[in-house]
């Protein structure tokens, strides 16, 4: 596999946790998998196993591979390339990418095309996430017997640069047409990745059947419907070493759906390290958790326009996320006016999103596209309950609570408007206050579930033994 990002090595969002859990899940199916990702700054783990030099066009690097195993048949190597990785963000700095982002992960599938190429026995499948690793397949055409599967995390994310990157980096003018990747008349590696891949996989059923449309295709809905007999869609899981109640490190008190106890406690410990008042009474006063980037795909612009009426639900909430300067203004200004309403925290930070999760009683998710979603599923393991839009992931995975029906995990609203979010909120906030048992039963369900990286698992492992038969 490759990818941009892999937990906890490094992480901007949900990709990080996927890549890190995906390998370990299919090596407990039996499976051997290694997985190549930058060595970014401050990455201190591996011990170096080879030493190697990549060309690419115009271009010779030097690259060391450090060896980093992740339990039993699965291992992390980094790609040692001070010159390239050793910088002090992953993508960009001060919302400009870096401008030669196109040779930093071009270079990432060169080195581990050049690996797989001297394997014995030999690789059957190179799978890449995301436009970061879009140009795995074109370089894998050098190793006839191996089969390329191809990973959408996020279609807005496109690796579309000046096309002057076709000869920098020694590709063919061959492949730069509208089923190669060319994309108005510019080099893309999520087309590349798209167009070269054996099979293609998202990250759940329904943002597979969305990026068909020109609604949600991002541009690439054309590209997708040309595709989409080589397209499944696979639900995220959730890796239990590092998001479960009964044994998360980063929590003061554990619990379980049997026995809810702990998480009161980890309620009392969220508001006193934020400095939100403790209620006079257990469950006076709901704690709503939003852990996020603050861009507009999760749905802050919608937040934004909610400011009375979010101060005025009589519940408190505790905001974690970074991201564009106008929502963390919003933000800040609101915490500002309400302190013991509000608290917004500004960063990233690990453990406090593992505390919210446990410490909330409702999760919000009110995103504009979902391709999955971990936080809800964080969520719903954590007795957390989610309210979200009703699209891509989120739908896939909470289940709209029904007056009277035993079904519901959360609560899920569809038009894309303040006036519905609000309306979700207030229908959770009503059966939170005024049906406790009803609540209870919302928590255990959700608790219930299977989220497990074994079922995702099962189903990568049919989407790779269909293209290994179709070869
Ligand atoms: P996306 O990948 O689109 O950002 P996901 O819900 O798939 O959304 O994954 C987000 C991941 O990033 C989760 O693991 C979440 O806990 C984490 N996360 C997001 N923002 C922060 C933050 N400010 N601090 C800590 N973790 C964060
Ligand atoms: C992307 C998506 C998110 C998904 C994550 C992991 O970041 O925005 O919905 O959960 O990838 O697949």
């Amino acid at each position: 596999m490759v990818a941009s990002e892999v937990f906890p090595f490094s992480k901007t969002g949900g990709l990080a946790d996927v890549a890190a859990a995906l390998p370990r899940a299919l090596a407990r199916l039996g499976h051997d998998v290694v997985i190549f990702t930058p060595r970014y700054r401050g990455v201190r783990e591996g011990r170096v196993i080879h030493r190697g030099t990549v060309t690419l066009g115009g271009y010779r690097r030097d690259y060391a591979l450090h060896d980093v195993p992740l339990g039993d048949h699965a291992r992390v190597l980094l790609v040692d390339c001070p010159a390239l990785y050793d910088r002090p963000a992953l993508y960009h700095e001060h919302g400009v990418d870096y401008a030669d982002n196109p040779l930093r992960f071009a270079v990432l599938s060169a080195v581990a095309v050049d690996w797989a190429a001297t394997q014995s026995p030999g690789v059957n499948v190179l799978h890449g996430h995301d436009w970061q690793a879009g140009l795995l397949p074109i370089f894998a055409r050098r190793l006839p017997g191996v089969a390329t599967v191809f990973t959408v995390h996020n279609l807005a994310y496109q690796g579309t640069v000046p096309k002057h990157w076709v000869n920098d980096l020694g590709l063919s003018w061959h492949d730069f047409h509208p089923e190669g990747f060319e994309f108005h008349d510019h080099l893309s590696f999520l087309k590349a990745g798209l167009f070269h891949s054996a099979a293609l996989t998202t990250v759940s059923p329904t943002y597979a059947e969305e990026i068909q449309t020109p609604e949600a295709g991002e541009g690439f809905d054309g590209v997708m419907r040309a595709r989409r007999d080589r397209l499944t869609g696979i639900l995220n899981g959730v890796d239990d070493d590092e998001w479960n109640p009964e044994t998360d490190a980063h929590l003061p008190a554990h619990y379980s759906a049997r026995d809810l106890a702990g998480k009161a406690l980890c309620a009392a410990t969220l508001r006193q390290r934020l400095q939100l008042p403790q209620p006079t009474a257990p469950g006076a006063v709901p704690l709503i958790g939003i852990v996020s980037r603050m861009v507009e795909q999760k749905g802050f612009d919608l937040l934004a326009q909610l400011r009375g009426e979010l101060l005025s639900l009589g519940a408190q909430f505790a905001v974690l996320g970074s991201g564009e300067a106008r929502y963390e203004q919003f933000w800040q200004s609101l915490a500002a006016e309400a302190p013991d309403r509000v608290s917004v925290t500004l960063g990233y930070d690990e453990p406090l999103a593992h505390l919210i999760e446990a410490g909330s009683d409702l999760f919000l998710m009110p995103s504009r596209f979902e391709p999955c979603g971990l936080n809800q599923m964080y969520s719903l393991r954590y007795g957390t309950v989610p309210v979200v839009r009703h699209v891509g992931g989120l739908a896939d995975s909470v289940t709209p609570y029904r007056d009277g029906q035993p079904s519901g995990t959360g609560f899920a609203f569809h038009p894309y408007s303040a006036e519905a979010l609000l309306a979700s909120l207030r229908e959770a906030l009503q059966v939170f206050r005024e049906r406790p048992a009803e609540w209870r039963l919302l928590q255990q369900r959700g608790m219930a579930l299977d989220l497990s990286w074994e079922r995702s698992a099962r189903a990568y492992v049919r989407v790779y033994k269909g293209v290994l038969a179709d070869r």
